[in-house]
């Protein structure tokens, strides 16, 4: 890789031979809109069907390879392989097999909830089962309602939560695409917006903004005209917004907001579902500003590509003596929690915090400059190893740009680079393992601003926002 700086050892780069999707993509592409729901047909945003992964590409059954800048969707830390996970689960899956942790205890759930209380943040003491992301948040709300003896829930726009008929009214991010209008059918819940510096409602044009303003907005506006303080059990926030668009708030805002948690007695519900074991560059994003949570959820880092799995932790008062199960019958079986285990010790001893904190570096050295030289790249946003584009149609009024975000996509899958881009959003996301090697991160960098400039010689035309219902189709595909 010539002109890069040596900061790896070198690794396979990624390449596209055929047009995509390939003859043999297209063939299974084509069964699969015969055979799936909605949400999974007709969707051209990864035009491949995956045969293999190894380590941090993807290779298609064509045999095209693309750099992994999804880890399935996040769930796979350490990249594709993750041996020791994997070998753990296996080794508990022999001797314990398929058990329900609710009932029948085993060791592995016991190592695994004494490991994660040596690095939860200060104040947790208790360890709550739980088997995917949407189930842990749906147990961190109903935790903090029997905690307080309070009904509502304050969150925020542009999250996102799980896919749960109460999460997708909490992921407001969502509701178009998500929650098939069912957000109505949900009481308990009130918002305001989440503290975005660059795009903030009731501002022309864009930031940086003091997000301490939404902090402002919920005390003057939602306590004064919307619910009484007393009535609030928790604020459920993720602490860096993910689906919404690597949204990181300020030092300033977490001191408002927890100032008001501890003035109302509210809890803080922290969702670290994505940001846990490691994606911001610290093994809790709450360390990052020194947050004390009453309630944290993890998921899909804490798996380490073995088992599915997920937790809640929170502190003695929150759950010593609770009532909510936050578990069902696949939560913590011995050879996920075995896998999990075997997880975090690799996450620590490979030192993929550090990599995660360099790769931003390598994102804001690469990509920090695109704002100036292209009209349509509105915002880079950096923390550890995720980064976000939001793309706009001019400068002046950051209208969303999502066909060009789209088309911006597909320049790069050709180039061998698949991020994440969905349907209707504006910001692209990059959210490798966190252990990829520096070069290949910084190879995709490249990648992506090449690909910018080339959907920005002839942009493709922006529908409006709330056009792409006109025809009663959800979908571009
Ligand atoms: C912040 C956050 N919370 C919760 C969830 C839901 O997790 P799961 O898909 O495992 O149910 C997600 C999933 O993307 C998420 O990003």
């Amino acid at each position: 890789m010539d002109g890069m700086p040596d900061d790896s050892p070198h690794v396979p780069l990624p390449t596209v031979l055929t047009p995509l999707p390939g003859p043999r993509s297209s063939e299974l592409l084509a069964r699969k809109d015969r055979l799936f729901c909605g949400p999974l047909r007709d969707i051209d945003e990864v035009p491949f069907v995956m045969a293999r992964k190894s380590d941090w590409l993807i290779e298609d059954v064509d045999g095209n390879t693309f750099a992994d800048h999804v880890a399935a969707w996040g769930s796979t830390p350490l990249g594709a392989r993750a041996a020791a996970a994997v070998a753990a689960a296996a080794r508990a899956h022999a001797e314990q097999g398929m058990e329900i942790t609710d009932y029948v205890m085993s060791e592995p759930p016991l190592a695994l909830a004494e490991r994660l209380l040596e690095i939860a943040p200060p104040g947790i003491t208790r360890v709550g089962p739980s088997i995917s992301g949407t189930e842990a948040v749906e147990a961190g709300v109903k935790l903090a309602r029997e905690a307080t003896g309070r009904p509502i829930i304050l969150s925020f726009y542009g999250q996102y939560h799980g896919e749960s008929t109460y999460l997708t009214a909490a992921a407001s991010s969502d509701l178009s695409e998500v929650t098939s209008n069912n957000a109505q059918y949900v009481s308990g819940l009130v918002f305001a917006p989440y503290p975005n510096r660059f795009r903030a409602p009731f501002h022309d044009g864009p930031g940086p903004y003091d997000d301490t303003i939404y902090v402002d907005f919920i005390e003057q506006y939602v306590l004064v005209h919307q619910v009484d303080p007393g009535q609030i059990a928790g604020v459920l926030i993720e602490p860096v917004v993910g689906e919404g668009g690597i949204i990181v708030p300020s030092a300033a805002f977490w001191r408002r907001l927890t100032a008001l948690c501890r003035k109302y007695g509210w809890m803080l519900v922290l969702d670290e579902v994505q940001t846990a074991l490691g994606r911001c560059g610290a093994m809790f994003a709450a360390e990052l500003w020194d947050l004390e949570p009453d309630i944290v959820l993890m998921g899909k880092g804490l798996a380490g590509g073995a088992q599915p799995i997920a937790a809640v932790l929170a502190t003695e008062r929150v759950m010593a003596d609770c009532d909510t199960h936050p578990g069902g019958t696949f939560a913590w079986s011995p050879p996920a929690c075995a896998g999990a285990l075997a997880n975090i010790d690799a996450i620590v001893a490979e030192e993929a915090l550090d990599n995660a904190r360099a790769l931003a570096g390598i994102a804001h050295e690469e990509l920090d400059g695109l704002p100036d030289r292209f009209e349509q790249v509105g915002d880079v946003r950096a923390i550890g190893a995720w980064v976000g584009i939001e793309f706009v149609t001019d400068k002046r009024t950051i209208t969303p740009a999502p066909a060009f975000h789209a088309a911006v996509h597909q320049a790069l899958v050709r180039r061998g680079v698949l991020g994440i881009t969905q349907w209707g959003k504006w910001v692209y996301r990059l959210q490798p393992a966190i252990n990829m090697p520096p070069e290949l991160f910084r190879w995709s960098c490249r990648q992506a601003a090449e690909a910018i400039a080339e959907v920005a010689d002839d942009p493709p035309p922006e529908p409006g926002l709330l056009d792409r219902f006109a025809d009663g189709r959800r979908r571009t595909g």
